[in-house]
């Protein structure tokens, strides 16, 4: 039996399609929704081939109210939306900001809208990024959900931040409305079956992607960029986490959502967003590992898991790269009982046999 209609936006995109697997896995009728602005539209079919069965989609922009409104009349039974529509390059939205707070805030806008309009239970699970942190300092490391907001520096930062408080705000105002934002730390790897993966366009920015295209041959080297922070081996450290992990963890909060007792106590301990969380729907969740792992030393990881040399070669810093950055993710794991469990050396394997589809 069905355990709800779920309405995934951004649903072909590399988060979103991890998602779709495991949502569909885990006994959910899922409505993948996606205008293919950065993803691919075989990736419904190969949806389709890793679950063995058809799969609802929907073409639309979100950021359409029109176009979108459809989608929600067509399936007015839709329990939950899990929103990962976006657009999530820091550099490209420095050029383009209104694209970024067009795409990013006004799909938002309309979710909500949209979702709480009909006077049933909206329930949305939200992609948020650990970039609402900011630059942490030392004494917040590893980083928890009450550590200090700073005002991010690229207008994808602001997007998520601004989407935080508007959905917070939306909490407070709607009381039909319930709300997990879920903070990112880097995702990376691939599906096990090959068939879904990160699919950048043009020269990845990502490191992952960059590590596998030159493992494949098509860049000639990567460059770490900086062997000078003050870390241990010099180079930058971040929380990789396996988006499957990942995608798995978008279960447990939809599930949260579904299940919870609307007005259950809950302990406050966001101080950015005290009033949304007095009402008791509203939560916020780092995803990550637990562990900072650094450039180097998953360049290293890299080719001890796959056999295969990496070129590189050390380059100078990146323009507004943070230093270090990992997650405390306890509250996920006591709270939605989730944990990142997967072995990075398998994670990194997975990103190389992914690759080698392309
Ligand atoms: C970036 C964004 C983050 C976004 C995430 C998406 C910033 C400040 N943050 O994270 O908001 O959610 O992408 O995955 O931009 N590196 C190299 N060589 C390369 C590429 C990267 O050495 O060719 C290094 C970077 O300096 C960094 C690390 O690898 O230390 C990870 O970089 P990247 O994958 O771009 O992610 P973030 O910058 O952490």
């Amino acid at each position: 039996m069905s355990k709800g209609k779920i309405l995934l936006t951004g649903a072909a995109g590399y988060i979103g399609s991890h998602t779709w697997v495991e949502l569909c896995q885990a006994g959910y009728d899922v409505v993948g929704v996606d205008n293919f602005y950065n993803s691919e539209r075989d990736v419904v079919e190969r949806i389709s081939k890793i679950l063995g069965h058809e799969v609802m989609f929907e073409e639309a922009d979100c950021s359409d109210i029109q176009a979108f409104g459809k989608v929600f009349a067509k399936h007015s039974d839709i329990v939950g939306a899990v929103h990962f529509a976006a657009c999530k390059a820091v550099g490209e939205s420095i050029d383009k900001p209104l694209l970024y707070y067009r795409n990013n805030i006004v799909s938002l806008l309309n979710l909500i809208t949209l979702m709480t309009e009909k006077g049933k239970k909206a329930n949305i699970v939200f992609s948020s990024s650990c970039t609402v942190y900011g630059q942490p300092d030392k004494e917040h490391l590893p980083i928890a959900e009450n550590a200090p907001l700073k005002r991010s520096l690229s207008p994808y930062g602001k997007s998520k931040q601004m989407a935080e408080e508007i959905l917070s705000d939306s909490v407070i105002a709607y009381p039909n409305l319930k709300v997990c934002a879920l903070r990112y730390f880097n995702p990376i790897g691939a599906h096990p079956s090959a068939l879904i993966g990160e699919l950048p366009r043009g020269v990845p920015q990502n490191l992952v992607p960059f590590v596998t295209q030159t493992a494949a041959g098509i860049r000639d080297h990567l460059s770490v960029f900086g062997d000078d922070y003050n870390t241990p081996d010099g180079s930058c450290i971040r929380d990789y986490i396996y988006v499957v992990d990942l995608a798995k963890a978008h279960v447990k909060a939809i599930d949260k959502l579904l299940g919870d007792d609307a007005n259950a106590p809950v302990a406050i301990d966001e101080p950015t967003y005290v009033e949304a969380a007095k009402t008791g729907r509203w939560s916020v969740y780092n995803l990550g590992t637990g562990k900072g792992l650094s450039v180097l030393e998953l360049v290293h990881g890299f080719m001890k898991a796959t056999g295969v040399d990496l070129p590189y070669q050390i380059a100078p810093r990146r323009q507004g790269d943070i230093e270090q950055v990992w997650a405390d993710p306890r509250k996920a794991e006591r709270e939605l009982g989730w944990r990142a469990d997967t072995p990075i050396e398998e994670v990194l394997l997975s990103a190389w046999n992914w690759q080698k589809t392309l």
